[in-house]
């Protein structure tokens, strides 16, 4: 077997004192799609930060792409490779407009501005929110704001999606356009949600954080 794309051993995390995650073992393999549960502050924004290295853990390892990942160095490949959506739409947007959001990422992965705009007009038209491009990204409504996010990781091309709550705030039409997306368009995911008709939809399996530790 391949070896995962994402393994976690041994980890766990405090904030202070507080435990948050106990000595957790998690694997993703390529083409495997999870979704993560638990209630408020079950520590499911916690373990994907680990994931994406803006959290480190006080113990246990990290192995991304083959890789072992401590450093802050070793998380830009990971970075660019693993498209990851914060729960909160704020924390991902920071440009002016749309458009320069969504480029943001393909130009600094080495595209032309030429290239990044096509990538931006094809993003928009995959979430259904075309003519959006010129739009003051701080003006946007929450759901729009979450769209435009996650526009800004799919343009990216990721080999593996995180996202955490990607339908938060969504309306059912526009969760659908996600919906379809994720099933056509992505091999391997991790969502975390409390959207049980929208996991359902779109994931295999399903794995649930509870005390600090992950119950398969
Ligand atoms: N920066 C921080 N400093 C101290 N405690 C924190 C910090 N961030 C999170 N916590 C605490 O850690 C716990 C886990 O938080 P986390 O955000 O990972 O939960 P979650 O499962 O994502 O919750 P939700 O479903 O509400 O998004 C919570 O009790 C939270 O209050
Ligand atoms: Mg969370």
């Amino acid at each position: 077997m391949k070896a995962p794309l994402i393994s976690l051993k041994d980890i766990s995390f405090s904030y202070g004192d507080r435990k948050v995650l106990d000595s957790i073992n998690l694997e993703i393999y390529e083409g495997e799609r999870i979704g993560l549960i638990g209630s408020n502050g079950a520590g499911k924004t916690t373990l994907l930060y680990l994931i994406m290295g803006l959290l480190k853990p006080q113990k246990g390892a990290i192995e991304i792409l083959g890789k072992g990942r401590t450093k802050e160095k070793d998380f830009i490949e990971v970075r660019q490779k693993i498209g990851f959506l914060f729960q909160d739409s704020d924390n991902q947007l920071f440009c002016p407009t749309v458009k320069e959001d969504i480029a943001f990422g393909p130009l600094n992965l080495g595209k032309t501005k030429k290239e990044a705009m096509e990538i931006v007009r094809e993003t928009c038209k995959i979430l259904g929110i075309e003519g959006f491009e010129d739009r003051v990204t701080y003006k946007l409504s929450g759901g729009e704001k979450r769209l435009v996010a996650l526009a800004t990781v799919i343009a990216m091309k990721p080999l593996c999606f995180i996202l955490d709550e990607p339908s938060a705030g969504v309306d059912e039409n526009n969760v659908e356009k996600i919906v379809k997306y994720l099933k056509n368009n992505a091999k391997t995911y991790l969502i975390a949600s409390h959207d049980r008709e929208f996991l359902k939809d779109t994931v295999e399996k399903i794995i649930t954080l509870e005390k600090g530790k992950i119950k398969y």
